[in-house]
């Protein structure tokens, strides 16, 4: 095979260099990586969640190591989208990788008022909408788990972004990821993410009390992949549209199975935290799989699942 392997992807009209993104929430807003890794050669940067108005989070402990896995209940502490764009974004957006802000809110109003914000603004190539959130208009279900309104809140903030792309970030924690995935593609969605963190919970056995003050927490982490991946093939049967697997993704086989059942592109997330060269690592991988299996393009291997 002559020449290099192209690994560069595109999703909903946007161009990424490589399939290898970093997942919202284990990042930062990307600034802080900038001394640690070249954030120049990600596929895709997405921002940790941002709301309409800054959140304080919840109370610590914040996080707790499981067998593979991370607990969290961070309660997408941020600084608000406003802040975001005048002292985060000017240093973000010159780094060379799409970014992407990842958005979320407890009302429809909070979410579309985010979205409209954003929209306005350059530098961001694309909106991931995270509706694994509690809707405090209907006693606090999350939106996910309900398909009108997964529905409904897809289509409203489609029609709010008139110059951006919305990629839609699915929840495992449903009954039936197919319809979810349905749902979001009918509502609107250019694409889907998933997964986001499973719910889970840890308890300190000499007080008996829980370890998070929320009780239930979020697990993600090498522990999830499996689940991650047979989420990503069911959903990648469900719909047309491009599929983003996240989900325990530290090393580039991770990237590949997720690749080969149905994603075009794939996020780090939690091997962040312990190894944050990673994402690059799997970069270089990638193109090492495809030179060695004479793949002349990583698109590929998309979908190409052998049953
Ligand atoms: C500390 C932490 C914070 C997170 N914050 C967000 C967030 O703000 N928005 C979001 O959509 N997902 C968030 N996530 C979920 C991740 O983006 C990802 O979907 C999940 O952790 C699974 O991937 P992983 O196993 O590679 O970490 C967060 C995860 C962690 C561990």
């Amino acid at each position: 095979m002559a020449g290099l392997p192209k690994l560069e992807v595109t999703i909903a009209g946007v161009t990424f260099k490589n399939p290898i993104m970093v997942a919202g929430g284990t990042f930062g807003y990307g600034v802080e990586f900038a001394d640690i890794l070249d954030i120049g050669r990600l596929g895709g940067l997405v921002v940790k969640g941002l709301s309409s108005r800054p959140l304080k989070g919840n109370p610590e402990p914040r996080l707790y190591e499981t067998a593979g896995g991370l607990l969290n209940s961070v309660g997408l502490q941020n600084i608000g989208a406003e802040a975001f764009v005048k002292s985060k974004l000017p240093a973000l957006r010159t780094c060379g990788t799409p970014i992407i802000a990842n958005i979320f809110g407890y009302s429809l109003e909070e979410y579309t008022e985010v979205a409209r914000l954003l929209n306005a603004t350059e530098g961001i190539a694309a909106i991931e909408l995270n509706i694994s959130c509690p809707n405090t208009d209907r006693g606090g279900i999350e939106f996910a788990s309900d398909l009108q309104l997964t529905h409904r809140i897809v289509g409203e903030i489609k029609r709010v972004l008139t110059r951006l792309p919305l990629f839609v970030k699915l929840s495992p924690n449903v009954g039936d990821i197919k319809s979810c995935a349905r749902a979001a593609a009918d509502g609107g969605a250019d694409a889907l993410t998933l997964v986001n963190t499973f719910l889970g919970m840890a308890i300190n056995v000499e007080t008996r009390r829980p370890i998070f003050a929320n009780v239930v927490a979020g697990l993600s982490g090498p522990a999830i992949h499996p689940i991650a991946l047979r989420l990503v093939h069911e959903a990648a049967h469900a719909v047309t549209i491009p599929i983003i697997g996240v989900g325990g993704v530290h090393k580039v086989e991770d990237a590949l199975e997720f690749m080969i059942a149905g994603a075009r592109a794939v996020q780090v997330g939690t091997a962040n935290f312990y190894d944050p060269q990673a994402p690059i690592k799997i970069i270089d991988g990638l193109a090492a799989y495809a030179r060695r299996n004479s793949l002349s393009d990583i698109n590929d291997i998309v979908g190409s699942l052998i049953t």
